[in-house]
């Protein structure tokens, strides 16, 4: 899992120096809420005037605009001339009854009055933090500190009317010093897609009006550009900012994360876009370049591993997943070739070449008692025979919405009924559960023949007993495999639970969402309010939204995290579900990896 260390210095007396994953999110185990070092009461706990991120830590140093040491000859320009024709992505709805828009509305206000109540709690005890801590109410700054809820909520106050928490948010904004950070590396892409993609969404989502968001992205992106400035240009993904700040050299890592690498784009694209200023594109495009150029020479031909040599700009790496760590690479290409209006065939081609291999290498069919014909995408090894791991993770279910919006962008059908299953394989994963919430990760009984999938007890119990004993041999594998079903609360056609948190995760919404709006199938509505009361009724406290430690207990305990993405995407995915479907249409916008929404290009402009 993806993870990266980060060094938290308080003033007054705590030294933590804590794991912090946020694929996987919480190091198994590692239960915040317990922990005695992290009941500290904020000192700005109980005030909510505005406190400035940075004032009291001396001897800071701060990052300012400088000459590259490896500057670019000649920028690649932004991709010109008419766009292409996209095909329409949403279902044309008709008109409903007044009966069924007053249910629908129903919901999207309670959607927006739990938003209404996270976002109190996080102005009155974690305003201008990274992130409210839900159950003590104090706070984290997991990412550089820059009040990164707040920013990551602009464009869902926006979308749920509160133009006025909106607007008071927006003053904040020059109190902010992005110059700085106590963290001594900043991610790159978690910058990117919550800082830049928060602002350029808030910002296109407005029509232009609040100039100091394209500021703001402008100013953020300027300084992570200097991640770039490496002798090849491939990003420093976990940049060593401090070192840039005092004109050092920065090399990129032998172990870049793809997903690092990979869906650094949209926002990139879009700020060029907007500024006019290249350098923008010009430093994802040589990314792109390199991912194309090396799709076809990989351990699996059409998939790039899990990380990347990014030096010598290599693949030593066999393992394979569409999950955490490479993700929002793959849901990137459709969504690239969106926002460039269709004007190269770039993107097109690598997400064709990609799908293919998913297809061929990660999809299966999972064995279920109820008869639920659904797809899931598993993790490979490459390299001589392929090997197929059948895990399945919360994370991976942004495909069904990837594969389904590139069904309908570039008119392949019966990927359309890939994506459904995908898309129903986590609404069955969630309803499966005693808490009707999916676990972060689980292993799934699969079936060899995808046509027919009959539920065979044994089956699955010989499966559970062979996970646990790796194949030992054992006198009677199919007790063995009751046992373990009932100590370890599998439910039929689980195998194994990895990880049994909730996360208070986006993906599955996002993609009950996008299938939604392509296909205006009202199944999908019900199963979205399902998910929203179990996950309202579990993780709700004084001041917002807790994680949940296990899926399996119908009381789960509460975890003292709430990352920014409850604002930024669960709760908006919720509201657009329930919303007129023309609000944040995907045929005008292209939403970020963090559900920010940018404008697409209108089809007559050039
Ligand atoms: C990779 O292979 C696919 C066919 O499997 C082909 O369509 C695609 O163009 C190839 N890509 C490159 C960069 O050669």
């Amino acid at each position: 899992m993806l993870c990266l260390r980060r060094t938290f210095v308080f003033p007054a007396t705590f030294l933590l120096v804590f794991l912090y994953c946020f694929y996987s999110s919480l190091p198994r185990g590692v239960e915040l809420g317990d922990d005695d070092s992290w009941e500290f009461v904020s000192e700005f706990a109980q005030d909510p005037a505005p406190v400035p991120v940075s004032q009291n830590v001396n001897n800071r140093i701060h990052w300012a605009k400088h000459p590259q040491i490896n500057p670019v000859q000649s920028f690649i320009p932004l991709p010109t001339g008419p766009t292409k024709p996209i095909p329409r992505v949403q279902h044309q709805f008709g008109s409903e009854s007044w009966f069924q828009k007053k249910e629908r509305v129903m919901k999207q206000n309670e959607v927006k009055r739990v938003f209404w109540h996270a976002w109190k709690g996080y102005k009155l005890h974690a305003w201008l933090r990274d992130e409210l801590s839900p159950l003590s109410g104090s706070y984290r700054d997991a990412f550089g500190g820059w009040a990164a809820s707040l920013v990551d909520a602009l464009d869902t106050l926006v979308i749920m009317d509160m133009y006025d928490e909106f607007e008071r948010a927006l003053e904040q904004l020059d109190r902010i010093d992005f110059t700085t950070t106590e963290a001594s590396e900043i991610n790159v892409f978690e910058t990117t897609i919550r800082y830049v993609g928060g602002f350029l969404g808030a910002y296109d989502l407005t029509d232009g009006k609040y100039p100091i968001l394209l500021r703001k992205a402008t100013e953020v992106a300027d300084m992570l550009y200097d991640a770039f400035d490496t002798p090849n240009r491939m990003p420093q993904s976990r940049w060593q900012w401090t070192r840039s700040a005092e004109g050092l050299v920065i090399l990129p890592a032998q172990n870049t994360i793809l997903a690092e690498l990979g869906s650094l784009n949209l926002e990139f694209t879009r700020l060029s876009q907007l500024t006019g200023d290249p350098k923008y594109f010009d430093a994802i495009q040589r990314i792109t370049d390199f991912l194309d150029e090396t799709q076809n020479a990989t351990k699996l031909p059409g998939l790039w591993p899990v990380t990347v040599d990014a030096l010598e700009k290599k693949f030593p790496d066999d393992r394979f997943t569409v999950g955490g760590m490479a993700d929002s690479t793959y849901e990137y290409l459709p969504k690239e070739h969106m926002l460039l209006g269709g004007r190269t065939d770039q993107y097109h081609k690598m997400y064709a070449t990609a799908i293919n291999a998913i297809r061929g290498h990660l999809l299966f069919r999972a064995m279920t008692k109820d008869g639920s014909d659904v797809l899931f995408a598993g993790d490979a090894r490459g390299g001589g025979r392929t090997r197929l791991e059948y895990q399945a993770e919360h994370l991976k279910c942004y495909l069904g919405g990837t594969v389904g919006v590139g069904a309908k962008i570039f008119e392949q059908p019966d990927e359309l009924s890939i994506a459904r299953k995908l898309v129903d394989g986590c609404i069955w994963a969630y309803d499966l559960m005693p808490t009707g919430i999916m676990p972060e990760i689980f292993y799934v009984s699969a079936c060899r023949d995808v046509e027919k999938c009959e539920w065979d007890e044994d089956k699955w119990y010989k499966e559970v007993h062979s996970r646990v004993t790796r194949g030992r041999p054992s006198e009677d594998p199919i007790a063995n495999g009751k046992s373990i079903v009932a100590e370890q609360g599998l439910q039929p056609g689980l195998i194994g639970i990895g990880d049994a948190q909730y996360l208070l995760r986006p993906e599955a919404i996002e993609s009950v969402f996008i299938m939604y709006r392509i296909t205006g199938d009202k199944k999908l509505q019900n199963a979205a309010w399902r998910m929203f009361q179990n996950i309202v009724r579990l993780t709700t406290t004084k001041y917002a939204n807790a994680a949940i430690s296990d899926v399996r207990n119908r009381e789960p305990r509460k975890l003292d995290y709430m990352e920014s993405f409850w604002f930024a995407e669960t709760l908006k995915y919720f509201y657009l579900i329930f919303s007129e479907p023309d609000l944040v249409s995907l045929d005008e916008y292209v939403l970020n990896t963090e559900a920010h929404p940018f404008k697409r290009p209108s089809p007559s402009s050039s």
